[in-house]
């Protein structure tokens, strides 16, 4: 069976309304049903505290980001090794927003989950389309391109997949549950030709996830979780969702 996997992405916020002690402690109240991940993404200079107050605990912790190189003369960046040593066993990559305001490209991204996968962390890629290219009919392309792209000389599978559509992330319009598992179906048969006939690779949805429609998309057959901003910057709301 997939695991089911909830990720709380803050981008580059911290819970409004209570204290990360606070959030991490309501978090920790909830047991967390076997088989399932539930996965904390903080800004950078929160994640020792964040790896400190989930100890014991079956909470786990994400990077935002990573540099493709070990270490260096790379000012203001942060490598596998080091995010590794602070006990974060995921790491976010391509995000949309950084594909956007960082101009990441498709081989940046390749670099980012070729070291990741090397320094043995699981990468979370994050792919999709925005609204002008869905209109013209190129979801398909575009989804099959970013992921040959982004996996190309990538050989051990333990990778999670997000599917985000750029057009539901944070505007709070909803791409339909039907409409995510068509991509999802789509992401999966490729992953299945690349990797294994058992596949076994999570594949996420992101964009506008909330407690009034977690359920509905954790319905579909083949989404495995769900990547949430917004929303999971109250422990509540994040809860909600997870339990819903
Ligand atoms: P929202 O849940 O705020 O739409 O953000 C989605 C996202 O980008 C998660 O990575």
């Amino acid at each position: 069976m997939t695991a089911k996997i909830y990720v709380a992405n803050w981008k580059m916020n911290v819970p409004a309304r209570e204290s990360i002690e606070q959030y991490i402690g309501h978090l920790k109240k909830f047991r967390v049903p076997a088989n399932t991940h539930i996965i904390i993404a903080p800004p950078f200079p929160y994640l020792p505290l964040v790896a400190r107050l989930i100890k014991k605990s079956r909470l786990e912790i994400a990077a935002q980001n990573v540099h493709w190189e070990t270490e260096g003369t790379f000012t203001g960046e942060v490598s596998a090794k080091m995010l590794q040593r602070f006990g974060v066993h995921f790491v976010i990559i391509g995000h949309s927003e950084r594909r956007r305001d960082f101009y990441e490209t498709d081989a940046i991204i390749n670099r980012k989950l070729r070291i990741v996968v090397h320094t043995r962390l699981t990468p979370i890629l994050c792919i999709g389309e925005t609204a002008a290219q869905r209109k013209r009919g190129e979801t398909r392309k575009i989804i099959l391109t970013q992921l040959r792209r982004a996996l190309q000389g990538i050989r051990n599978p333990r990778v999670i997949i997000a599917y985000e559509p750029v057009w539901a992330i944070g505007t709070g319009i909803n791409a339909q549950p039907t409409q995510v598992q068509q991509v999802h179906v789509l992401i999966r048969s490729w992953l299945t030709r690349k990797y294994t006939k058992k596949n076994t690779i999570p594949i996420l949805y992101g964009g506008s996830a909330a407690a009034h429609n977690s359920h509905s998309f954790m319905q579909q057959p083949d989404i495995d979780g769900l990547l949430v901003g917004g929303a999971s910057l109250s422990s509540q709301q994040f809860r909600n969702i997870i339990q819903t």
